[in-house]
């Protein structure tokens, strides 16, 4: 089989072998960006004591509470609690129910769902269901703060055709990057009763960025050095898959798996590649694609974003498989390569390959945009003194930037004149990607499916139709969680439609 390395830079879908050449070109084109690549190569790489080689842990599941059948109720308490990561030494972590990452939240469509959230932090948090389409306020949004040692009721109903991978996380006004960056953050995923890969075996994996220092203290890129934390984390925090450092995941030889993987990091791109295997994409934030995209040998993943592959494990019996992130070189935030997890083939007898139905779930493509939208990522400054922002403006709740209507199809042209990427998510939807522009050619994209983030690389424009069907406030912003607290996010309102 020909190698087919699939980069979705700006996750608009299948590129040619043109257009990939023309994108790894633009990647390695602009002087700043290939300079600070250069820059983040030579830092030595970080250390932090954690050990690797465990066992990849099963993350718990949030117990359902709930008397009435079919209904989810929960509890979620998020407080600082004391880890011991580090031989000799006590960690603070915040966490949800005290886990690293919380619990699983594990839903149904259609189910009726009411989670108390508990507050015991000592700042304003919020839970925010990333790309599940709750009501405005259900969403958690900054705009709807839990004050500390205060409780709240979240409920909403999990809409049909959401089945997927999401996750849930804080989204208090301006402290994001501490929130998750000390634990607070965990899968939530939705089945529906007629999955057809309901029979393959399952892992998600959760990725999440740790910052500790030399005493084993959570280190965040902090809001005051909001511009620079997304340029200094990268050096100073490892990558963790399931709460672990390069944990070992134990397969028997030739087993099909389904892998559901979330860039839970504060803002890391992600360029995921398994060593000594091709996998199939089969789903990405809003759930299962119309077909599997087989064959792949790399995808990337943008902070926030998610994605289902399906791989078949190698037949050779022991032997030691690394999944990695190979570094992103276009971006500030694409460290150097680097392994996340070890794959291990069992002593056992191989199983025989499992084949993949053609077809996963139609996707209604949406109907015809009535209304075309700007949205203008810039950046001014850099270090300690930048600001990213949307249309000119940083982030002020009390303003909308952008109106709507529901049901309403529109294109948005996301412009992204700045130096670095950025990962710009929409609340409240799942939208579908049209296309890029990459230095004024543009680029089909085509990858049916549903997303809720889409990365617009440095000097490109990527073009998405979206609609949102519920009114309200809507957040939209860089999901880098230095940028959005420094204020790369915008509010859309959503009005209801005249009847
Ligand atoms: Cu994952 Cu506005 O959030
Ligand atoms: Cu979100
Ligand atoms: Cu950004």
């Amino acid at each position: 089989m020909r190698r087919r390395s699939f980069l979705n830079i700006a996750s608009t879908g299948a590129l040619s072998a043109l257009a990939l050449a023309q994108s790894v070109s633009a990647q390695m084109g602009g002087m700043p960006r290939g300079g600070m690549g250069a820059m983040m190569g030579r830092l030595p790489p970080f250390r932090s004591g954690l050990p690797t080689g465990l066992p990849l842990p099963h993350l718990g599941t949030l117990a359902n509470q709930s008397a009435v059948l079919g209904d989810f109720e929960g509890t979620l308490v998020a407080s600082p609690y004391n880890a011991s990561l580090v031989s000799d030494r006590t960690t603070e972590l915040w966490g949800y129910n005290g886990q690293y990452p919380g619990p699983v939240i594990e839903l149904r469509e259609g189910q009726r769902v009411a989670i108390t959230f508990a507050n015991r932090l000592d700042l304003e948090s919020t839970i925010h269901w990333h790309g599940l389409a709750v009501p405005a306020d259900q969403d958690g949004s900054p705009m709807d703060p839990v004050d500390p040692h205060t409780d709240r009721l979240y409920t909403f109903e999990v809409p049909i055709g959401s089945a997927g991978t999401y996750w849930y996380h804080p989204h208090a006004h301006e402290t994001n990057t501490l929130q998750v960056g000390h634990g607070l953050a965990a899968p939530l995923i939705v089945r529906s009763s007629d999955d057809p890969l309901q029979g393959l075996s399952e892992r998600t994996l959760m990725v999440t960025s740790l910052g500790l220092d030399s005493n084993a203290q959570v280190i965040t890129g902090s809001t005051s050095m909001s511009g620079m934390g997304a340029m200094m984390m990268p050096g100073m925090s490892e990558l963790l898959v399931n709460g672990r450092r390069l944990p070992v995941h134990t397969v028997t030889p030739g087993a099909t798996e389904r892998w559901r993987i979330i860039n839970a990091t504060a803002d890391r791109y992600l360029r995921l590649s398994l060593d000594g295997h091709y996998f199939a994409v089969v789903g990405t934030d809003g759930g299962l694609l119309d077909q599997p995209l087989p064959g792949l040998s790399e995808w990337l993943l943008a902070p926030a974003q998610r994605v289902e592959i399906v791989v078949s494990m190698n037949t050779r019996r022991s032997t030691r498989y690394a999944l990695r992130d190979l570094g992103y070189g276009g971006a500030m935030n694409g460290g150097s390569d680097i392994e996340l997890m070890t794959v291990q083939t069992s002593g056992a007898v191989a199983l025989a390959p499992v084949e993949l139905p053609r077809i996963l779930r139609p996707i209604v493509a949406l109907g015809p945009a009535t209304v075309q939208q700007q949205v203008a990522l810039s950046g001014a400054g850099m270090g300690m003194t930048g600001a990213f922002l949307i249309n000119g403006k940083r982030f002020d709740m009390d303003r909308v930037d952008l109106e709507t209507v529901v049901g309403r199809v529109e294109l948005w042209e996301i412009v992204n004149a700045s130096f670095m990427d950025h990962p710009i998510h929409i609340h409240g939807t799942q939208f579908q990607l049209v296309g890029r522009t990459v230095r004024g050619v543009p680029i089909a994209a085509a990858l049916p499916g549903w997303f809720d983030t889409v990365n617009v690389p440095a000097g490109e424009t990527v073009t998405i139709k979206t609609q949102q069907m519920l009114p309200g406030k809507r957040m939209f912003h860089c999901h880098l969680l230095p940028h959005e607290d420094a204020g790369m996010m915008a509010v859309l309102d959503v009005r209801a439609a005249a009847s």
